[in-house]
């Protein structure tokens, strides 16, 4: 059996795949309806959520299947106290996939251990949201007909943006791309991407403030909200707030042929504008989550058949010495978790907590 928790979980070939099987429904819808008639997917949402539940929800539905959850922590017994990984083991009794959003990062990660069924992370914190990826990706396939040769701008808040994290995992893996990461001194790229991909695997990657100088390079340019819920000082949002605004000036120097993302929700960032433009691909990009969820479902509820067994977590070469200090990591808030690290970069001899992969 197995899960997604990060989208590292899967190798390229498998999100390929899930890019062709999610193509494949959206030519031939009919064929999918009765697929997971008697399935049922629990959504399990600790933190709000329009598109990602309800996308997952629509999905199964359309699949044949059924969909049960909750939508916010304070109508779970989660707001009594319970554990993530007892919430696991409970939802297993009533569904055959599940989905968890949570706002503290490694919660899906410990569900995965404990749950009996497939967990899929549907966003933990700042930290990663690989069905989010998996969107983008068909999204870029879709828009720009490769997902290789490409210059990738990540724009906004790519300290705590859970999007931008997994989608720089995932598209490093193709040949040819190059991501410009625009952002203000405060929200850049947080370690575990740079050290653990970018700089591991010798990414071509360019740090810069400016959009408009950043925009005739770019073949996607990937906007993000400034989030304003992951900041520890309401001054600092206030400062950074609106570093970036794309409007149809700012479009104007981009490529004839590019696509704007953004995996929504949107503040301000991107002016109504700009949606009329034709290379604006956000909301074309909301529709490609339902039907690439629906081909992740597939893929898990059919793995989960053919080995329904949950693989055992090796912990024998981590060290439970040292404390994660990440004020948003699940391991703060369940105090049973033990605190775990994974050596990460031998020749630096860095460790980051198994759970937020914070350096510890
Ligand atoms: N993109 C995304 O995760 O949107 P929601 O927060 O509405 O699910």
């Amino acid at each position: 059996m197995r899960s997604l928790i990060s989208i590292l979980d899967f190798s390229a070939a498998e999100v390929n795949d899930l890019v062709i099987t999610a193509k494949d429904i959206i030519d031939h819808p009919e064929y999918y309806r009765e697929k997971c008639r008697y399935k049922k997917l629990a959504t399990a949402f600790f933190e709000p959520s329009t598109r990602t539940r309800l996308s997952f929800e629509a999905a199964m539905l359309e699949l044949g299947g059924d969909v049960l959850g909750f939508s916010e922590a304070s109508s779970s017994s989660a707001a009594k106290g319970e554990s993530m990984a007892d919430t696991a083991k409970v939802l297993s009794c009533y569904a055959d996939i599940m989905a968890i959003r949570h706002p503290k990062e490694g919660a899906p990660y410990v569900a995965s251990n404990n749950a009996t069924v497939p967990v899929i992370n549907a966003g933990d914190g700042g930290h990663n949201h690989p069905t989010q990826t998996l969107t983008d990706v068909l999204t870029i396939s879709r828009e720009m007909g490769r997902l290789d040769n490409l210059t990738i701008g990540l724009c906004g808040d790519l300290k705590h943006g859970r999007t931008v994290h997994s989608l720089v995992e995932a598209m490093a893996r193709y040949s040819g791309v190059k991501f410009m990461l625009i952002s203000p001194e405060e929200l850049k790229i947080p370690g575990f991407i740079r050290f653990n991909v970018l700089e591991r695997y010798g990414i071509p990657y360019e740090e810069v403030s400016s959009l408009e100088e950043a925009m005739p390079e770019l073949d996607v340019l990937y906007m993000t909200r400034i989030q304003r819920e992951r900041f520890d000082c309401e001054a600092t949002y206030e400062r950074l707030k609106d570093s970036y605004i794309l409007d149809a000036g700012k479009m104007n120097l981009a490529k004839e042929k590019m696509c704007v993302l953004h995996p929504l929700p949107r503040v301000n960032e991107i002016s109504v504008a700009v949606d009329n433009d034709p290379r604006a691909a956000y909301f074309r990009q909301v529709l490609n989550g339902k039907y690439v969820r629906m081909a992740l479902i597939l893929k898990l509820l059919e793995e989960a058949e053919k080995n329904p067994v949950r693989q055992t977590v090796d912990t024998s070469g981590y060290l439970t010495d040292r404390t994660c200090t990440n004020p948003r990591c699940i391991c703060q808030v369940e105090q049973e978790l033990p605190h775990l690290a994974k050596l990460t970069d031998p020749r630096a001899n860095i460790y980051r907590c198994i759970y937020c992969e914070h350096k510890v």
